[in-house]
């Protein structure tokens, strides 16, 4: 055929997602559908995403995915190319439970397998929206990724630096658990965070020091937490609007790092990119307005181009998956029936 149609299977984390994507004549890329099926009810009597519960919701709810993706597509198994499925990095119930689905789909069907890193799905997913040719430079942020990646091909990336201990999504939903805020975190800290004062609590901003892209988020929740207990010494209980200062404070913390470092690593892209220069962002993170103004207005002044990809394919997703996959596929990679679930992957 002309076309390729690619299956694409997400399992790594809290979510459950199936996609069908295909490569139009044309050579852009339409996503025909994508299923997300989220655990926030199942994991939020435990302040977190319980591995075990993951895995057995995952097992529970990948055949329905597939076939609630396929038949939005309208398509049937002889209509797909491929198969692609992330293999990680990842919780690894959920990510054995997607490749077994994987493997026995590609085993009754016939279809090529090709297993995915889900942090390229991220990192590829500009391309997926925008079309940018490479090299570009990538931001990801998430509940559990923080990092600078230059993207030059579908399995060539430098990455330029990251967190060396909490990812922001991870540090958003911390300050909303320590302050009785609904999770997830990012939504509600950013919302308190609209009427507060962000100079009346002074936080670190760790690492600006340095000259490398490097980062640390996690001495954010323990001035927090100091910040909190000070103002219930003293008062008894924290008012409304201490909460959204503190909140207002952290988040302008979150984004004077961010909006830091990533001016470092746009100097490091610079020098090898001048002409063509984008940055892109993904991750679940990257839906914060705070921190999208920030790095607008870097980009502005860099003369470097800003993309967004909308937030249902910033946060994890399939359609991401089938296309690192169909990228890969297209540079010949097969995977055999031998393809390994990985819980630790580095791009
Ligand atoms: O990418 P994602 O859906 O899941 C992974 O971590 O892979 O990201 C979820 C994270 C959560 O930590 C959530 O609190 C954060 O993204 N988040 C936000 C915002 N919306 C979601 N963080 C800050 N501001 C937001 N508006
Ligand atoms: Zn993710």
């Amino acid at each position: 055929t002309e076309t390729l149609t690619v299956l694409g299977i997400e399992s790594s984390c809290d979510d459950t997602a199936a996609a069908v994507l295909r490569e139009t004549v044309e050579g852009g890329t339409e996503i025909l559908s994508s299923i997300v099926f989220g655990q926030t009810e199942l994991h939020s009597a435990f302040g977190g995403v319980v591995p075990e519960i993951a895995a057995r919701a995952h097992a529970e709810k990948l055949d329905l995915s597939v076939a609630q993706a396929m038949r939005a597509a309208n398509v049937d198994f002889t209509d797909l190319d491929m198969v692609a499925v992330t293999a990680g990095p990842g919780l690894i119930g959920g990510v054995i439970s997607g490749v077994m689905c994987a493997k026995g789909i590609a085993a009754a069907t016939g279809l090529p397998l090709v297993g995915v890193n889900h942090l390229a799905g991220h990192a590829l997913t500009p391309r997926l929206t925008d079309q940018i040719p490479y090299p570009y430079l990538m931001l990801l942020v998430s509940g559990g990724h923080c990092q600078f990646l230059i993207a030059r091909g579908p399995e060539d990336f430098t990455r330029l630096g990251g967190t060396i201990d909490d990812a922001p999504g991870e540090a958003f939903d911390k300050t909303a658990r320590l302050l009785g805020l609904p999770q997830p975190g990012g939504p509600s800290v950013q919302g308190e965070a609209l009427n507060g004062d962000p100079k009346r609590f002074r936080f670190p901003r760790p690492l600006l020091d340095r000259k490398d892209c490097n980062m640390s988020f996690s001495g954010l929740k323990t001035a927090l937490m100091r910040m909190r207990d000070q103002i219930v010494a003293e008062k008894g209980g924290l008012s409304r609007q201490d909460r959204a200062d503190l909140c207002a404070g952290f988040q302008a913390a979150v984004v004077d790092v961010l909006v830091a470092k990533t001016k470092r690593a746009l100097e490091i892209y610079k020098a090898e990119a001048p002409e063509v220069a984008t940055i892109a962002v993904a991750g679940g993170v990257a839906a914060n307005t705070a921190i999208r103004a920030g790095l607008e207005q870097l980009c502005a002044e860099f003369d470097t181009q800003f993309v967004a990809p909308p937030l249902k394919l910033c946060t994890d997703n399939a359609a991401m998956i089938a296309y690192a996959g169909l990228e890969r596929f297209k540079s010949g990679a097969r995977d055999g029936m031998d393809l390994s679930a990985r819980p630790r992957w580095p791009l």
